[in-house]
């Protein structure tokens, strides 16, 4: 996957776009002359990212649907057209491993998993208005490797990479492209409470802007459903998924798949 530049004047909308990646990418595309309006929780914190980088700022909630439709239309009616999504948002568990808390549990995949279901859904028809476009999900390796300390992370970053995986065969033909960057830990406010145990271990993060590097490059050169990982030392490679066994007929030999299953790719 190579970092390509965007076409100047296309529009990106980049929801948790306040955050530490979101900030990052959007300097980046911002300085490659692509409109960039940064979607997020309403504080003065949030709006002030956006001005200080001079870039637009939608309030959102990614786990309101309906807000998720109301942002891109928003977008469309001031820039006229949306060429990409970064579906960034996310929130991480609170790490508490003696007993599972349910309440956490429904709102972390409430934001990091449906979040990016209703983000695609709000999204797709702009982009097909656009003639086409690209979605970039922020899952993470949790997505690929669970962590034992956030089960609720890792439930809604796997389940980021499913959806991911399911629907880009079905929105391949219209022209969109999606896919996950999936970072190990990086250097935002999310990984603030393990700072001291990674400090510590001498364990190597990745800065935002690696991670903003890997996002610009899944925009123009991503393989449809592809999950890439990013990690220290490493730069972003693709995913290797395993796939599973074939059923065997009777005949002992691989039996294919329904038509009506397979999706249109
Ligand atoms: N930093 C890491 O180590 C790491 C590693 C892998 C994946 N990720 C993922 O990267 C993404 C970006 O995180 P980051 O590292 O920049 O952290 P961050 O905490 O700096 O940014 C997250 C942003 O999401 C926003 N947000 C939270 N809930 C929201 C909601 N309901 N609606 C809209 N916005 C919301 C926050 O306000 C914040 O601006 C997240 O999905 C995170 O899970 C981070």
């Amino acid at each position: 996957m190579d970092a390509q530049t965007p076409r100047p004047g296309s529009v990106a909308l980049i929801t948790g776009g306040a955050g530490g990646f979101g900030r990052a990418l959007a300097t980046r595309l911002r300085d490659a002359d692509v409109r960039v309006v940064l979607a997020d929780l309403d504080s003065e914190r949030n709006r002030g990212v956006a001005e200080e980088l001079g870039v637009g700022f939608a309030v959102l909630d990614v786990a309101d649907h309906a807000a998720n439709v109301a942002v891109v239309a928003a977008v469309e009616a001031e820039h006229g057209r949306l060429d990409a999504a970064f579906l960034n948002a996310g929130i991480a568990g609170s790490g508490t491993t003696d007993a599972l808390d349910v309440e956490e549990y429904l709102r972390v995949v409430g934001i990091d998993l449906h979040g990016v279901v209703f983000g695609t859904d709000a999204v797709r028809p702009a982009l097909r208005r656009a003639g086409g476009g690209s979605i970039v999900v922020t899952a993470s390796l949790a997505g690929l490797s669970p962590m034992p300390t956030d089960q609720a992370y890792s439930v809604a970053k796997a389940g980021a990479v499913a959806f991911v995986r399911s629907i880009a065969p079905v929105l391949h033909p219209e022209g969109i492209t999606i896919s996950t960057v999936c970072p190990g830990f990086a250097d935002t406010a999310i990984i603030d409470p393990l700072r001291d145990h990674f400090a510590a271990a001498e364990f190597p993060v990745l800065t935002a802007d690696e991670v903003a590097a890997a996002m610009q490059a899944a925009w123009a050169g991503a393989d449809p459903g592809a999950a890439y990982v990013v990690q220290p030392g490493v730069g972003a490679v693709p995913y290797r998924f395993k796939g599973v066994p074939a059923a065997k007929n009777a005949a002992g030999e691989s039996a294919r798949i329904p038509g009506a299953l397979q999706g249109p790719l």
